[in-house]
């Protein structure tokens, strides 16, 4: 087989830059000759764009996706010796930022099916020793397919613990109608530039109904002040940038656009690939399908096959968090570790076209072919 040509898997926030490039020119200067760099117009303008698209009251703009969650926690003023239940199979910011918060991390396998947050292994883990410690869930909807939602909320509703979401890969996702951020007593997002809204470097938000939570956060995100230098609070530097603001307006309307069309890139594959394990959808969810990751027992000898035939794909982890020296943690883990060795993300982003996405599904089925 002759591999594509080059232009056929263009790097998405490169892509993204480019299909946005003059109203993002226009956005910067308009930013700049306002001469407010920091907590002005566009920040207060994305939060209340946002918060539209959410259908929620508050959002509140941070540094990045890691502040969003160390931010969250902390405004929740948690006892100390406090543990925050997380899937193992998740980024290492997010239990980096569970440590930056002060609290400790319970890990918990993920479902076999979908490969987030596992509702019998959380179980577990919240009626057995160490449960009595856990006082917040948090659940990252993975690869932008939503956690479980309401088996994982029944269980912390009938225990008292706080349930957050971890959006960061799900802009865009629905439950039963109601987007991801939306759905717990607050979520963390991230747009970072490779996310399905991403900026121009790193950035990220809060978005809460709680009024009180959305107050506590606007202080934390910089220095505890109450007013202009009195702080009432322990705070941080940790502000959405201006700029990143401006840039992540121009691209939230095209969000919904942009997951309709990694919906059909997912049908498509789902359509043509044969021989790999393909992800699913939940019923009453939409998938942001922020990754499209197909499972095989021959991953890596399927990523050097795809590299040969001039195709990308990358690991989405290649350990979980229990298998990283920062992390380490006891327990049992079976899918998750199954999962890290098995999981491979194939070309996703809305700029993709279809012969991409059929050169593949080519690549693929030749490499399974009996
Ligand atoms: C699920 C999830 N949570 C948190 C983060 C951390 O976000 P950031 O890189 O903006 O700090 C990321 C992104 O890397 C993520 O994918």
């Amino acid at each position: 087989m002759l591999p594509p040509p080059a232009h056929f898997f263009p790097d998405f926030p490169d892509e993204d830059q480019r299909h946005h490039h003059d109203a993002i020119l226009l956005a910067l200067r308009r930013t700049l000759e306002s001469g407010n760099f920091v907590l002005g117009e566009e920040v207060v303008a994305f939060e209340r764009e946002l918060a539209r698209f959410l259908d929620i009251p508050h959002v509140i703009g941070v540094g990045s996706g890691t502040d969003a969650i160390e931010l969250l926690l902390r405004a929740l003023d948690l006892p100390g010796e406090s543990t925050v239940a997380l899937p193992t199979l998740a980024p290492s910011a997010v239990a980096a930022a569970v440590r930056r918060a002060g609290l400790q991390s319970a890990l918990v396998d993920v479902e076999d099916e979908t490969l987030t947050l596992c509702p019998h292994a959380l179980e577990a883990l919240l009626d057995g020793p160490a449960g009595k410690r856990v006082k917040v869930v948090l659940a990252v909807h993975l690869y932008g397919h939503l956690v479980a939602w309401e088996p994982v909320r029944r269980i912390c509703e009938d225990r008292g613990i706080i349930l957050l979401e971890d959006a960061a890969q799900a802009h865009g996702a629905t439950h039963a109608g109601t987007a991801a951020g939306a759905l717990g007593r607050a979520a963390a997002m991230s747009f970072y530039p490779t996310k399905n809204l991403g900026a121009a470097g790193d950035a990220g938000a809060v978005s809460t109904r709680d009024d009180a939570l959305a107050e506590k956060l606007r202080r934390l995100r910089q220095y505890g002040w109450r007013t202009r230098h009195i702080s009432e609070t322990d705070g941080i530097n940790s502000r959405l940038d201006e700029v990143q603001a401006a840039i992540l307006r121009v691209k939230l309307p095209f969000l919904a656009r942009h997951n309709a069309r990694r919906g059909e890139i997912a049908a498509r594959y789902t359509k043509h690939l044969h021989g790999v394990r393909l992800p699913v959808q939940r019923p009453g969810c939409t998938h942001a399908w922020h990754q499209f990751v197909i499972r095989t027992g021959r991953r890596d000898e399927l990523r050097r096959h795809l590299e040969l035939a001039g195709i990308p794909s990358a690991v989405h982890y290649p350990a979980a968090l229990h298998q990283q020296p920062a992390f380490a943690h006891a327990g049992t883990f079976p899918y998750a570790e199954r999962a890290v060795a098995e999981v491979l993300s194939l070309p996703m982003h809305p700029y993709l076209s279809d012969a991409a996405v059929d050169a593949v599904c080519a690549a693929v089925n030749e490499f399974t072919r009996p």
